[in-house]
């Protein structure tokens, strides 16, 4: 999927409880009005030119995004690098305090809340963690190592997840424990057709 169609899915997931389909004005102020937009908005360039982009194309821009992107994160304390893998319908609710580290991996539908931190370890191990499909993740949770967070778990507001989560599971706490198999569902407002 190319960048714009990524960023164009992510967009989308901010009007997901829209009954009809917004008009273009209303989607430009969301657009201009939405902090994690322009984080997302970013972090899809920089995906592209690291992964995609001729080498032209590459050289021309990587300062030019590099200084951006420094200065979306210091203005809206969302930290996101080219290097994570990312996929469409991505969801920032509010802003402040995130940080995805370059070696984690997140699926589709993924919904991120403010003070999450994905991340390494810091065992001097390589991989981050791996979450699938329509994960919810709470404000104030941390993610941490080399752990599978599998399709439509959520991880509760303030949890830390150091060990792999079920499918659809529900974990809570500091380590975070199941608590129930209930899923993502009703906290993951996915756009249907309109
Ligand atoms: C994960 C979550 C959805 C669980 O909701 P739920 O399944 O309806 O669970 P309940 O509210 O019935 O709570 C069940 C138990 O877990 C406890 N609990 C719920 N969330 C908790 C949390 N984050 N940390 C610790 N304990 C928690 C409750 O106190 C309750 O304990 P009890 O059985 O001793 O009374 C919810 O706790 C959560 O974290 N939501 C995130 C909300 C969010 O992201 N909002 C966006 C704001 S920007």
């Amino acid at each position: 999927m190319s960048a714009r169609k990524l960023l164009s899915t992510d967009i989308e997931r901010y009007f997901a409880l829209y009954p009809v389909r917004p008009s273009a004005y209303r989607r430009f102020r969301t657009v201009m009005e939405t902090e994690a937009i322009w984080a997302i908005a970013v972090y899809r360039w920089g995906h592209y030119l690291h992964y995609d982009a001729s080498r032209f194309t590459r050289l021309v821009f990587k300062f030019p995004y590099h200084y951006i992107s420094k200065l979306v994160g210091m203005m809206v304390g969302i930290h996101l690098f080219a290097e994570t893998k990312i996929g469409p319908g991505f969801y920032i609710g509010h802003y402040g305090g995130i940080w995805i580290s370059p070696l984690a991996t997140l699926g589709a539908n993924c919904n991120i809340g403010p003070n999450v931190v994905i991340g390494v370890a810091g065992k001097g191990r390589e991989k981050g963690p791996t979450l699938g499909d329509r994960v919810g993740v709470g404000p104030g949770a941390v993610i941490t190592g080399e752990v599978n967070v599998g399709s439509g778990a959520v991880v509760a507001a303030n949890s830390l997840v150091s060990g792999n989560v079920p499918e659809n599971a529900v974990v809570i706490g500091v380590p975070a424990r199941v608590l129930t198999y209930t899923g993502s569902a009703n906290l993951i407002g996915i756009p249907t057709e309109r």
